[in-house]
Formats: structure tokens, C-alpha cells, sequence
């Protein structure tokens, strides 16, 4: 087994210690396909900042695990042809539901896996978690565990309702995992309706939604229980209105969908969260520069006429979320 190390890659322990002293968050972003890496590194070079490459089980079944495995080790050496001297990536397994699929991973040259038993019971979350660290840890390999549920619906990953860390559960949820991190639910959610109308308000200028705030009592009591210990966001897309009326506009139909504001997550970055995932704005904006083209010049029929533009809308919301969001630019020089 060749190690992550060997790659060029980078577990979290040190990325988050350092996050967390700074004031800041590592961007995760989901990858699925060439162009959406492409952007990714590209962003995270130009901004020199540390980045954690997240592979769901879903991406693994669609772009394949070897072929996914030997895209982050290009995109180590794609960094480095950017100029980039030292770069810390990482390459993650995102919402692990086995112990045999994080094994696999850990096996396949990850530096970082997730293992999100957070939909079964307590005591069950726990033995599952302590399996993996337990495996993992043999091989440095990083583990973030889940405690509480987020609502939303995904292809891989679904529940209806959410339900927030318990605060007075993560002390011991934490000691005896041994996990490095932890994902926390403060009502984020996975895709682009995080919340329904009825839990919005609405703008009487603009007519759009306004969401509720995030649980950050829930946040703060979760500190207060584990000082200094890496804290986790899922569901962090904040949906940029002026990508979802671009998909509108080109003929596509999403009605009222809503992310999280970013000013919350600024907040949320200057705090022990030091993971903030992002997938469902890097869809919209791939979608909303396909849809743009499709609609201009409906004789075109080359990929790389409307997925390169696709990847440059994908590049300038992965720059702007590094630099204006998560505040991880010029960390990694
Ligand atoms: O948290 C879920 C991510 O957005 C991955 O979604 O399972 O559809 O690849 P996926
Ligand atoms: P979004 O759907 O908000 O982008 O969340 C992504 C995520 O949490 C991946 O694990
Ligand atoms: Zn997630």
C-alpha cells in the first residue's frame, strides 16, 4: 500500500490546530469530474490556500475510485505546475456509511476519512467511529465523525428532519471515539432548499427569502464542552441568488430555493469551525454556465465550449468563498 504521504498529500490534524489558532476555515469542496478539480486546485493555488478534496460515496460510484484516487495525485502535481510550493491538500472521504467503504479508502491512499453514523443510535455512532479511528490511525489517516442529523435530501445522503448536537453528549462522544474531528448540526442542510418558505421570511424589497439564523447558542455550548477541538459544517452552500436566476433565466426551474447567508458562515469560519463543506453552489454554479451556453448558442455541441465556462464560473466561486467567506487564503504559502 503506497501511502497518502507518498502523494504529496495532507491529513487535517495540522491544517485544522492551525485554522483554529488563525481564525479561519479549510474550504471542503466536493469533486465528482475533471473540470470541478480543476477549478478547485487552480482557486486554491492562485489563493495559496490549503484545501480538502471531498469524495462522496456517490462520486465514487459515478467517476470510479482508482480513476478519482489518481486525479487528487495530479492534482498535487497540477498545483505544483502552478507555482504552488508547498501545497496542503487533502484527499477526503465525505459521509462514509461503512466501515468497509472508509477501509477502502483509507486502503486506496486517503488522507482524511468521514465516517457519519450519525443517523443510528448513540451507542452504535460511537462503536462504528471508534472502528474506523481505530483503523484509520494505523495509518495517520484523519476521521471526522457526525453527531446530530441534518435535515435535507441528497442522492447518498437523506433525512427529513434535523436535530441539533446535543452539547452535553460531544465530551464524551469525542473521548471515547477518539475522532479528530466532529460534525455538528446548528440547521444547516444538504442542497439547494435548506429551508422551507414557511421557516423563511421574505424581503419586501427583493421578494426573496430570508432564513432563520443558525443555532449558534448550540455552537458556543458545543466550545465551551470541547475547547479548541475541530468543529465541522455541513450543508454550508449559501445558494448565490445570481446563479439560481441565471438557471431561471437559461430555462431551468428552481423556485425559492435558499442557502445559508454568508456573513453567517464568516462568523462560523472565525470560531472552532474549521471545516466548512461546500458541493451544491459549485452544481449551481456548473449549471448555470451550461444552461447559459445551451441557451445562447443552441448549435454548439463541443463539451469544452460550455463545461470550460462552466469551470471558470466554478474557479471565481471557489476564489470568492477562500478569500471573502472562509478567510483560508494565504495560509498554505
Ligand atoms: O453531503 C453531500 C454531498 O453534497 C455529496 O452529495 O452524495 O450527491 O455526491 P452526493
Ligand atoms: P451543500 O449541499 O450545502 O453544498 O453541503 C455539502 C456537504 O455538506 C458535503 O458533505
Ligand atoms: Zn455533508
Amino acid at each position: 500500500m503506497v501511502s497518502y504521504k507518498d502523494l504529496g498529500l495532507v491529513n487535517t490534524r495540522e491544517m485544522f490546530a492551525k485554522a483554529i489558532k488563525g481564525g479561519y476555515a479549510i474550504p471542503a469542496f466536493n469533486f465528482n469530474n475533471m473540470e470541478q478539480l480543476q477549478a478547485i486546485i487552480k482557486a486554491s493555488a492562485e489563493t495559496k490556500s490549503p484545501v480538502i478534496l471531498q469524495v462522496s460515496k456517490g462520486a465514487r460510484n459515478y467517476a470510479n475510485q482508482t480513476l478519482l484516487r489518481y486525479m487528487a495525485q495530479g492534482a498535487v502535481e497540477y498545483a505544483k505546475e502552478l507555482g504552488w510550493e508547498h501545497p496542503q491538500i487533502c484527499l477526503h472521504l465525505d459521509h462514509g456509511d461503512s466501515f468497509e467503504l472508509c477501509k477502502s479508502c483509507v486502503d486506496f491512499d486517503f488522507s482524511s476519512v468521514m465516517i457519519d453514523a450519525s443517523s443510528l443510535p448513540y451507542e452504535e455512532n460511537i462503536a462504528l467511529t471508534k472502528k474506523v479511528v481505530e483503523y484509520a490511525h494505523k495509518y495517520d489517516v484523519t476521521v471526522e465523525a457526525e453527531l446530530g442529523v441534518l435535515a435535507g435530501v441528497e442522492d447518498e445522503v437523506s433525512s427529513a428532519v434535523s436535530h441539533y448536537t446535543k452539547p452535553e453528549e460531544v465530551v464524551d462522544f469525542a473521548t471515547r471515539t477518539g475522532c479528530d474531528s466532529l460534525a455538528i448540526s446548528i440547521g444547516t442542510s444538504h442542497g439547494a432548499y435548506k429551508f422551507t418558505p414557511e421557516q423563511c421570511t421574505r424581503d419586501p424589497k427583493t421578494g426573496r427569502l430570508v432564513p432563520p439564523p443558525l443555532a449558534f447558542d448550540v455552537l458556543d455550548a458545543i466550545m465551551e464542552q470541547l475547547p479548541g477541538f475541530p468543529i465541522v459544517l455541513h450543508g454550508s452552500s449559501s445558494v448565490p441568488q445570481e446563479y439560481v436566476d441565471m438557471i431561471n433565466k437559461y430555462g431551468g426551474k428552481l423556485p425559492d430555493a435558499v442557502g445559508i447567508p454568508e456573513e453567517q458562515l464568516r462568523k462560523a469560519a472565525k470560531s472552532a469551525v474549521c471545516k466548512i463543506n461546500i458541493d451544491s453552489d459549485s452544481r449551481l454554479a456548473f449549471t448555470a454556465a451550461v444552461r447559459k451556453v445551451f441557451a445562447e448558442k443552441p448549435g454548439e455541441f463541443d463539451p469544452r465550449k460550455y463545461c470550460g465556462p462552466a469551470r471558470d464560473l466554478m474557479e471565481e466561486l471557489y476564489k470568492h468563498k477562500i478569500i471573502n467567506v472562509l478567510g483560508s487564503n494565504g495560509k498554505a504559502e
